[in-house]
């Protein structure tokens, strides 16, 4: 919901396209989900550094790092979290419409929450990427020590133990962090991306 009034929408006089046709590459987002430990920025940070050999302009938002800044007023709290994904789908619309591959990187838990995302989004312009490692295989790894800290009660509202996390139903892409390697992740994602088009530009 809108909360100003008198608002109107402002056209520049550049257009996507011809960003596009300046960067020699169409404009995307491409919004990895799961869990904490699932892989997530590790996949995303590997395919932005091959997506850079082949001179592709890219761009990564990460929870992590979006928290410290932009959402640094929000917390996990049912409420916040819809609210970082909110402010995140619109930060990528923005720099998908700038003509740049945006990959995020947010447990994005909620169903509803990137569907939204989707919803303001061009048809296309939104892929859904779930990194689908399970909540033990995840634990297992603990990388940053916040599942035992979640286990012994320090950490309230954590995803996979104490919050929930809902499964896309139709993501574009699976990668299975569980069963692959990060460099078989990323050449699925970036094998979908060519066969789908996205880098023939
Ligand atoms: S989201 O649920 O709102 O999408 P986001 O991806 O921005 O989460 O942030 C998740 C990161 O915050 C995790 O990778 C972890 O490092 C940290 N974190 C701290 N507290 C929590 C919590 N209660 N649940 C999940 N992640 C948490």
């Amino acid at each position: 919901m809108v909360k100003s009034k008198n608002l109107t929408w402002h056209d520049g006089q550049v257009s996507r396209d011809s960003r596009e046709e300046l960067l020699g590459q169409k404009g995307v987002t491409i919004w990895f989900t799961g869990l904490s430990g699932s892989g997530k920025s590790t996949i995303a940070v590997a395919a932005e550094a091959k997506l850079r050999e082949q001179g592709r302009l890219t761009y990564i938002l990460d929870g992590d790092n979006v928290r410290q800044g932009l959402n640094s007023n929000l917390g996990f709290s049912p409420e916040d979290r819809t609210e970082n994904i909110r402010r995140i789908g619109e930060v990528a619309k923005l720099f998908t419409d700038a003509g740049v591959i945006v990959l995020t990187a947010f447990i994005s838990p909620y169903r509803a929450d990137r569907d939204q995302v989707r919803d303001i989004m061009a048809g296309g312009d939104f892929l859904e990427v779930h990194v689908s490692a399970d909540v033990e295989t995840c634990e297992k790894r603990d990388v940053k020590g916040l599942y035992a800290k979640a286990r012994a009660g320090e950490i309230p509202e954590f995803t996979g133990i104490s919050a929930p996390y809902e499964e896309p139903e139709k993501p574009e892409v699976v990668l299975d962090s569980a069963a692959h390697s990060v460099e078989e992740s990323v050449d699925q994602l970036l094998g979908f991306l060519q066969d789908k088009g996205y880098l023939s530009a």
